[in-house]
């Protein structure tokens, strides 16, 4: 039997990323502005967050307020007009877009709405590419684990076009957390899925948080997901503000304006 001494825990001991002090997030004065077709558009303004390592974090928003934007600003997918963000005390803005995929690889796992799998690799292949990509040892073998965390060992040579969708998103986790990554950011994760398999996606989702220790954020207008998590906060006019509390119950009846005569 072949003998492998580098395991799980020596993959991720190449960086000194997890020893980056309790803030594995930090964005200060955070700002995007867009050119649309009516001249300037702010998107975002003056966007301050601090994430600890293992916390989560839910925004919620409407359609359109910049749910997306903020994400891809967090993950260096995007560049910001003003201000900047830190991943493990990495500072993205002081980084060439090569260098920050490689600090994605490593350390960001992601989520979508549309699960995005690649769909001329089947569910192995997918997962096995993101193993490869953060520079996982024994990359075939961590995949069927990951996949078999997420219930999908009767499925793992599937093309995505022959799974459902539940079954599609559980594959994009599986993905997502094959190298345990401390930072996830997920965007409407159950946007695309029935009640119960975004019950059961939900579920898979913080069960996999906490076991790999991840700083989670989610952006939802799931309210029952974003419940799930430590902290809301709402996008309101491109501003972070605190979640609207629960709606409060309707007025009694004798408190009720007296209809017109
Ligand atoms: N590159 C862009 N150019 C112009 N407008 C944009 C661009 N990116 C996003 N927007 C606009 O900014 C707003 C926020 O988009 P987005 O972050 O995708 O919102 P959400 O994810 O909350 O639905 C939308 O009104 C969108 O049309
Ligand atoms: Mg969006």
């Amino acid at each position: 039997m072949q003998k492998d001494p580098v395991g799980r825990a020596a993959a991720r001991s190449g960086t000194n990323d997890g020893d980056a002090g309790q803030a594995l997030i930090q964005a200060r004065k955070l700002g995007k502005q867009v050119a649309g077709p009516d001249g300037g558009l702010t998107i975002l303004e003056d966007i301050d967050l601090t994430l600890n390592r293992g916390a989560s974090l839910a925004i919620i928003g409407r359609s359109g307020s910049g749910k997306t934007t903020l994400l891809s600003l967090l993950a260096g997918l995007d560049v910001p007009s003003h201000g900047g963000v830190w991943l493990a005390g990495h500072e993205l803005n002081a980084m060439d877009e090569e260098a920050r995929a490689r600090l994605r690889r490593r350390l960001v796992g992601f989520v979508f709405q549309s699960f995005q799998l690649i769909p001329t690799l089947d569910a192995t292949e997918n997962v096995r590419l993101a193993a490869e990509l953060a520079g996982l040892d024994r990359p075939g073998e961590r995949s069927i684990q990951a996949l078999r965390q997420v219930g999908l060992d009767h499925r793992l040579h599937h093309l995505p076009r022959q799974l459902s969708g539940g079954e599609q998103q559980r594959v994009a986790l599986a993905r997502a957390f094959v190298h345990s990554p401390p930072v996830l950011f997920a965007d409407e994760p159950t946007g695309n899925l029935d009640g119960d398999n975004a019950a059961a996606v939900t579920r898979l989702l913080f069960d996999l948080q906490r076991q790999a220790g991840t700083t989670l954020v989610l952006v939802s207008h799931d309210l029952e997901l974003a419940a799930r998590c430590d902290q809301q906060l709402a996008l309101v006019e491109g501003r972070l503000a605190p979640a609207a509390p629960e709606p409060a119950p309707a007025a009694p009846a004798a408190m009720a304006p007296m209809p017109p005569p």
